[in-house]
């Protein structure tokens, strides 16, 4: 095992240590560098992730879907609780917003900007361009010869809509896929095909026209682990962004979505090194550095909700105490706030049929061990200067 990994299970160990503790204040092990316990400190208090993230000038916040916010009236006052962001699941993607060609529809992503805006919730939108969540007419309508006008036209249209009311954009989701061998690592997406790899830069000046005040955020998956696949898309990132900069391209954030375990047997890949050497890399060309989607996949974990929980939350608790580290990280968002709405349920099921665990509320709302382990990485992270988290 390489000098800088931790080994895992000694941390489930120490997480199930915490769990032991039990009510109130909870107590955990730190960790040396070699996963030895160091330190007993307490976690007290029951202040939210929100007010936990905001003593530090951090954002947490997650995504949700307008269904589940509309009609849950128990998830949506846990969320105005415990987060100070939202983003729209999948309420602003092309398939939704765009069903028509010649027409947008608002509706939804207008109720959840307006539930932002009532209880006092910053905004997000994601994605302006994507390889993925198409309408159907796309395909016969899109052409080499159109591509850049509807690109630019449905930037326009939507960021323009929301500009003045969101915080950042992810102006460009997914770009990377090393697989299909381009040059850069870039994504065979319609987007390439049509317009080249210049469509990136295209797309980000659109934003930053249409929407002058908001973030712009290069989001994408696969930059967590140190194995030979995600170097190679850390590389790509890394190339792209510093080629973004050296253009002027107004780009401002690397959204990192962090979405963990996705193929379950990552554990052991965790190398805090090589994700603080990445996000240093990320901050040195002056970019900020956000976490968009973070959850963490437990199809493969074991069945026993205490075991799996402990896992859950020392993923989180891994990756997060990493990130936040980092002066240039301004917030974290998970990819939603309870394990009653998640999008794993459908994408990562497990074979045994038990509900899936991999947020920080369980689905009665109750706080779980993932709550306790992002709580922590935010009480431990250091200060920011206020105001670090807008545009300056
Ligand atoms: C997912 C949503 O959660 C699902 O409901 C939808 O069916 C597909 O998209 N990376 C992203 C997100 O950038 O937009 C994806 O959201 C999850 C992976």
């Amino acid at each position: 095992m390489p000098k800088n990994r931790v080994p895992f299970g000694r941390r489930a160990f120490l997480l199930g240590l915490g769990v032991l503790a039990g009510a109130g204040a909870l107590a955990v092990a730190d960790r040396s560098e070699d996963g030895t316990s160091r330190t007993t400190l307490t976690m007290s208090g029951e202040g939210s992730l929100r007010e936990r993230a905001t003593r530090k000038s951090l954002i947490y916040g997650a995504a949700a879907r307008y269904k589940t916010l509309s009609t849950d009236s128990d998830l949506a006052a846990s969320f105005v609780k415990e987060c100070a962001m939202l983003v729209p699941e999948n309420e602003l993607k092309w398939n939704v917003i765009r069903a028509q060609p010649n027409s947008f529809n608002f509706a939804p992503g207008d109720w959840m900007a307006n539930f932002a805006k009532k209880h006092d919730l910053l905004f997000r939108g994601t994605p302006l361009v994507w390889y993925k969540s198409f309408p159907k007419w796309f395909e016969s309508k899109v052409t080499s010869q159109n591509a850049e006008k509807m690109l630019v036209e449905h930037i326009e249209k939507v960021a323009g809509h929301y500009a003045g009311k969101i915080h950042s954009w992810d102006v460009v989701n997914e770009a990377i896929n090393i697989e299909d061998k381009n040059p850069d690592g870039l994504r065979n997406s319609p987007w390439l095909k049509f317009l080249g790899p210049d469509y990136i830069e295209i797309a980000f000046r659109a934003a930053a026209q249409a929407d002058p005040q908001a973030l712009l955020v290069y989001n994408d998956y696969g930059l967590e682990y140190d194995t030979p696949a995600e170097t190679a898309r850390r590389n790509a990132v890394l190339k792209l962004l510093e080629r973004l900069k050296s253009k002027g391209t107004p780009v401002h954030i690397l959204g990192v979505q962090a979405h963990l375990l996705r193929r379950g047997n990552e554990m052991s890949d965790f190398n805090p090194a090589t994700v603080k050497a990445f996000l240093d890399d990320v901050a040195s060309m002056g970019l900020k550095i956000m976490i968009t989607e973070i959850d963490v996949t437990d199809e493969k974990l074991p069945k026993d909700v205490a075991a799996r929980d402990r896992i859950v939350a020392s993923a989180y608790e891994d990756y997060l105490s990493v990130a936040l580290e980092n002066p240039a990280t301004i917030g974290v968002l998970t990819w939603g706030l309870s394990d009653r709405s998640t999008w794993l349920t459908k994408n990562k099921p497990r074979a045994d049929g038990a509900p899936v665990r991999p947020l920080p509320l369980d689905a009665q709302l109750n706080r779980k061990l993932a709550w306790q382990a992002i709580a922590r990485t935010l009480d431990k992270a250091p200060e920011r200067p206020s105001q670090h988290q807008t545009r300056t």
